[in-house]
């Protein structure tokens, strides 16, 4: 069977699961299948989600949560209000000082995970795509950093290349177990993979 048309039906395959399911985007399933495999969201946690425009990451985070949970979700778009009191929405840039303590404004308390997906469009240069997105990771470490608390888990988007090493050093130095994520949803072409830190300290 061409391998093009593997990856086209795969992809198919989770949009149109994720239009049956009302999940506003086909992301959902990464992140579903990455906790799925990790266990680093459970019922009840407090969760940040960065870059949650249009909101399927928010939608899942609040699946696994539930009613006793809480989800953020943070961008620089107006998210589509939830119909849920748990859920809340934020405009702003993660690249902004401000912004970590207006999370923190919104926060029942400290957070048990911070995830991110935020990604700008890409300039089709490998390069310079590569260092924005380590760029924009470093930016969701850092509000990471403030809003979590001990223990803490940590999910954010990465591209492939030259600086990811050091990107990963840096999430070492905050973390106890880092790990690098593949999901099966994540389009095997696409040199997205996400980085995963758990027990910050
Ligand atoms: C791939 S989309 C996220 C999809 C989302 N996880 C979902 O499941 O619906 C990336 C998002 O990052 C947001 N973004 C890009 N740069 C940002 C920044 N500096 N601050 C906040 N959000 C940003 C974009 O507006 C976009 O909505």
């Amino acid at each position: 069977m061409p391998k093009d048309w593997i990856k086209k039906r795969k992809r198919e395959h989770y949009y149109r699961k994720a239009k049956k399911a009302k999940y506003r985007s086909r992301a959902a399933y990464k992140l579903l299948q990455a906790v799925k495999r990790y266990r680093f969201m459970k019922p009840g946690d407090v969760v940040v989600d960065l870059g949650a425009a249009p909101g399927g990451w928010t939608q899942a985070s609040r699946k696994i949560v539930g009613s006793k949970g809480f989800v953020l979700g943070v961008d620089l778009k107006q998210v589509e209000p939830f119909n849920s009191s748990n859920v809340k929405t934020l405009i702003g840039d993660i690249r902004k000082p401000e912004v970590a303590q207006q999370i923190r404004g919104f926060l029942p308390c400290l957070a048990n995970v911070v995830i991110s997906d935020v990604a700008q469009n890409v300039s089709g240069v490998w390069e310079l795509d590569h260092s924005r997105q380590i760029d924009l990771a470093t930016h969701s470490l850092r509000i990471a950093t403030l809003v979590l608390r001990p223990k803490g888990s940590f999910f954010v988007k990465t591209f492939h290349g030259g600086m990811l090493d050091d990107f990963m050093k840096l999430v070492r130095q905050h973390f106890a177990h880092t790990k690098r994520v593949k999901p099966k949803a994540s389009r095997a072409k696409s040199s997205e993979s996400y980085v995963l830190g758990t027990k910050f300290e």
